[in-house]
């Protein structure tokens, strides 16, 4: 895992963009997995003022989103659908049919899973973006006894639901469960591109780098990747620094 340590979470949404930037110019058609959340929110925006002002062109990437609530349609303003819209594809001109998000309000949410396992299988992502929650969980692969391959339904961890309650107006509104891609998804990506911001990710950026790989900390399991790239600022490092500072080059 090759680590960038970046002073806070401006630097750390200009080098994001960065790294997409550099994959697009290299390969315009790239699938890029996408993920919501604070993390990625100051990439997007930095994506859109450089296709608004630079010029950079998303018109022909495809993107597959890791998860999203069950029971919000795409239309739902807390919808993953809906945000990704709103904050990226539209001001970026993705056209929306080379996008793609679980159906939060699919008629049978296991049979969406397994369109979406499909879905993702013959469209692995060349670039994934990834958040790490306070669970340590990815997409929302939440802490569990194993690693969880494919794409499944998932109740939501209390921890998951009280960080993400800011987000609804009656957090009693808020879904219980969502569609998450497993973790057979995410490591098939060519490409991880991973944010931690803030002091609230200190204590899991260390056990993301330090901690055992285990399925309580699902995000450990992206230290057998082959090419992660983790963009940390140092509030978010400074656990790692006191206790393992050889970690950071
Ligand atoms: C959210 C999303 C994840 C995200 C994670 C961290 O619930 N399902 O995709 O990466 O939790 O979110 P944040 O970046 O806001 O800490």
């Amino acid at each position: 895992m090759k680590i960038i340590a970046v002073p806070n979470y401006e630097a750390l949404s200009r080098c994001a963009a960065d790294i997409v930037e550099a994959q697009l110019r290299q390969k315009p058609d790239t699938c890029l997995g996408t993920v919501t959340g604070s993390s990625p929110e100051g990439m997007y925006r930095e994506l859109v003022r450089r296709h608004r002002e630079e010029g950079l062109e998303l018109s022909r990437i495809r993107t597959v989103n890791t998860d999203e609530y069950v029971g919000l349609s795409g239309t739902h303003p807390q919808s993953y659908r809906y945000y990704l819209e709103e904050h990226f594809f539209r001001p970026c001109g993705i056209p929306s049919e080379l996008t793609a998000v679980p159906q939060g309000d699919a008629a049978d949410p296991e049979a969406e899973c397994r369109r979406y396992e499909a879905l993702c299988s013959s469209h692995p992502a060349d670039l994934q973006i990834l958040g790490v929650g306070h669970t340590g969980h990815i997409g929302f692969n939440e802490p569990a006894d194993d690693f969880p391959e494919l794409t499944h339904l998932v109740d939501l961890a209390p921890q998951t639901l009280a960080a993400n309650a800011r987000y609804f107006d009656d957090p009693d509104t808020m879904p219980r469960q969502a569609i998450t891609v497993g973790l057979g998804v995410l490591m098939r990506a060519k490409r991880i591109l991973l944010l931690l911001s803030g002091s609230g990710k200190a204590e899991i950026t260390e056990r993301l780098l330090c901690g055992r790989i285990v399925p309580q900390v699902p995000a450990t399991i992206l230290r057998l990747h082959p090419d992660v790239t983790a963009v940390i600022d140092e509030d978010a490092l400074q656990l790692v620094r006191a206790h393992a500072p050889n970690l950071i080059p």
